[in-house]
């Protein structure tokens, strides 16, 4: 069994965009910047964040958070998009979620400006990715693509089984890798909460990505012999034992799992670091795409 190591992948992805970096900033360009919102305290979203800004500075890119309380309205968060929007020093703009119930997440990925929708949410980016025209993905399927990449993961004429539907996850995962992409030209299965006989579909799965949040869900019995097996799941189970009061699970039983799969990605050390990945390469193309757009109106006006 291969252990499909986020730290290892995630480590090169990062390596080469610190490279590029540098040597933007050795051309006395301004590095990409990445600007982070984060509303109220859910302590996930915290770590997450946090998890973001000090990865943006290991690669070199100047990052920002700003912070509000949950108590904030809706229209305080739109009127600083609509400022980050305007900036010209602001490459990627991204609102971590969950919001407060009194917030319509669907208005506030809206205002992001999709040119700026590093975390590829707005219906423009979703849209453009179902067309298979350039767009942003979201973070943790483009991280996963990224790792099935770096471990040659044949996936051309695979069925994949994808559990979980969510616009973050599940959906753009079951897009990409039914594309026809080096590593898609899969044939796609997608399984949420209302499907019935889950067990016997998984059975059939070459590959499968489990993204539902229920620790430990894909047993031992619901994998076929071979299966490469991606873990999304990232719940915070509690456990007096742990220092932090609580332990980190996948949905997947990792040890049973691993006695059949040929590959599988461990949690955490997995797919939480690709999602990073995803993100640092989304704000260098944001950045990169500006740089691009700003020459080509140089060259027009002169
Ligand atoms: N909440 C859970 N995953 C994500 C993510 O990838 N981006 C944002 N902004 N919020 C999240």
């Amino acid at each position: 069994m291969i252990l499909l190591d986020g730290r290892v992948v995630s480590a090169a992805v990062k390596e080469i965009i610190k490279t590029e970096t540098i040597s933007i900033v050795a051309n006395n360009q301004r590095p990409p910047h990445l600007v982070a919102i984060l509303v109220g305290n859910n302590g996930a979203s915290e770590t997450y964040v946090a998890s973001k800004v000090k990865n943006c500075e290991e690669v070199g890119f100047q990052s920002s958070l700003i912070r509000f309380d949950s108590t904030i309205s809706e229209k305080i968060l739109l009127d600083k998009i609509k400022e980050l929007n305007e900036d010209n020093t602001v490459d990627g703009i991204l609102v971590q979620l969950p919001l407060p119930k009194t917030i319509a997440e669907s208005k506030v990925i809206e205002a992001i400006a999709p040119s700026k929708d590093v975390d590829g949410f707005h219906p423009i980016n979703a849209g453009k990715l179902v067309q298979g025209l350039p767009a942003f993905i979201p973070a943790t399927p483009y991280g996963i693509m990224l790792m099935l990449e770096y471990y040659k993961i044949d996936t051309k004429g695979k069925h994949a089984v994808v559990i979980g539907r969510s616009n973050i996850v599940g959906r753009p995962m079951s897009i990409l890798l039914s594309s026809n992409l080096p590593y898609g030209n899969c044939t796609v299965t997608l399984c949420h909460s209302h499907t019935p006989n889950l067990k016997e579909i998984c059975l059939q799965g070459d590959i499968i990505v489990a993204a539902l949040g229920k620790p430990g869900f894909v047993k031992e019995d619901m994998v076929k012999e071979g299966a490469v097996i991606i873990d999304v799941g990232i719940t915070r189970v509690e456990d007096a034992t742990a220092k932090k009061g609580f332990r980190i699970k996948g949905d997947v039983a990792f040890d049973e799992v691993s006695r059949k799969a040929s590959a599988l990605t461990p949690v955490p050390g997995g797919v939480g670091l690709m999602t990073i990945a995803g993100l640092l390469k989304n704000t260098l193309l944001a950045y990169q795409n500006k740089m691009k757009a700003k020459e080509e109106t140089y060259h027009k006006e002169h």
